[in-house]
């Protein structure tokens, strides 16, 4: 279960959170979305979960593509933005539940993908949580996590981390890349493949739709007074593509796909999201975490 201290401040952020983050260009990004249901392999067998599904946008994208699509979030207000969005969108394949993720309130292998996009970096313990998603997932179904994936050089991972914390104080701690796949790898999943695109946005746009404590917006890690770029994007900004998708034979275990994507917001530079795909390569469910 979310530690009290974190729960209240994802309770408070998000449910004032619920309309301006459901409403965010980036969030909504259609590419981004399609990205993430492309790189999952999903098809219309797939029972999918989203963990920490917020406003319900990843579990709509996948409602597209699935047989059925559960998700599951603990901020009540969330929920209704996703049951507002999946109702106005026509979606009959898509359940929504109030509830925290650590434990899952699922049994073992009762989904075939499990999903979630921006999320870990608010858990306390991101690998129990993946330890979670693994033992829900069934055997040779697939895991994937979409989240920042910040610098491997410590201070600018720190920084960020630091500027993320004071703009939403809900933030726990972005992971490199580096840690993402070794939470996999602990979990008991395959070395996830890495596809990476870019999310733009803006430091003020960014702080609109969330809740800094008093002051804290204009902390100089959050709005550096000295930066002439203090709120536009920088002209050398990149987008990263790299995609390797592996081919899977009928009846075989899928390979592991992951993918990752950078944004650049402001003065800052920071990797975005990180969206890994594996395969559960457990033969037996189990019935604890793995
Ligand atoms: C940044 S939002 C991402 C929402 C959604 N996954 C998306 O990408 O659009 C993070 C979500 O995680 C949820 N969350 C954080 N900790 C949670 C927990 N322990 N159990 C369930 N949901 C949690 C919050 O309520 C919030 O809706």
């Amino acid at each position: 279960m979310a530690e009290p201290d974190n729960r209240q401040a994802i309770l408070d952020q998000f449910t004032r959170q619920a309309v301006p983050f459901s409403t965010a260009p980036g969030i909504r990004d259609e590419e981004a979305l399609r990205l993430l249901v492309t790189a999952s392999g999903v098809g219309p067998a797939d029972i999918v979960l989203d963990v920490a599904c917020g406003p319900g946008l990843v579990a709509g994208a996948f409602a597209r593509a699935a047989r059925h699509v559960t998700g599951i979030d603990l901020t009540p207000a969330m929920i209704e933005r996703a049951r507002v969005h999946a109702h106005e969108q026509g979606f009959d394949n898509v359940t929504f539940t109030v509830g925290d993720v650590q434990p899952l309130p699922y049994g073992a292998g009762a989904f075939s993908l499990v999903v979630s996009r921006f999320a870990f970096h608010h858990f306390p313990d991101p690998g129990a949580v993946l330890r979670e998603m693994v033992r829900v997932c069934a055997p040779g179904g697939r895991v994937v996590v979409a989240d920042a994936a910040v610098s491997p050089h410590p201070a600018r991972a720190a920084a960020y981390n630091r500027m993320e914390k004071l703009r939403d104080p809900s933030h726990v701690r972005a992971l490199s890349l580096a840690e993402l796949a070794g939470l996999f790898e602990r979990a008991g999943l395959p070395v996830p493949v890495v596809t990476r695109c870019e999310l733009r946005g803006e430091v003020e746009s960014l702080l609109s739709r969330s809740f800094p404590g008093p002051g804290d917006a204009d902390a100089e890690n959050v709005r550096p007074r000295s930066s002439p770029a203090r709120y536009s994007n920088p002209a050398d900004a990149r987008s990263g593509t790299v995609s390797r998708r592996r081919s899977v034979a009928p009846g075989r275990r899928r390979k592991p796909t992951c993918s990752t994507s950078t944004r650049r917001c402001g003065p800052w530079s920071w990797s975005s999201t990180c969206a890994g795909t594996a395969a559960n390569r457990q033969t037996r469910r189990t019935t604890g975490a793995a």
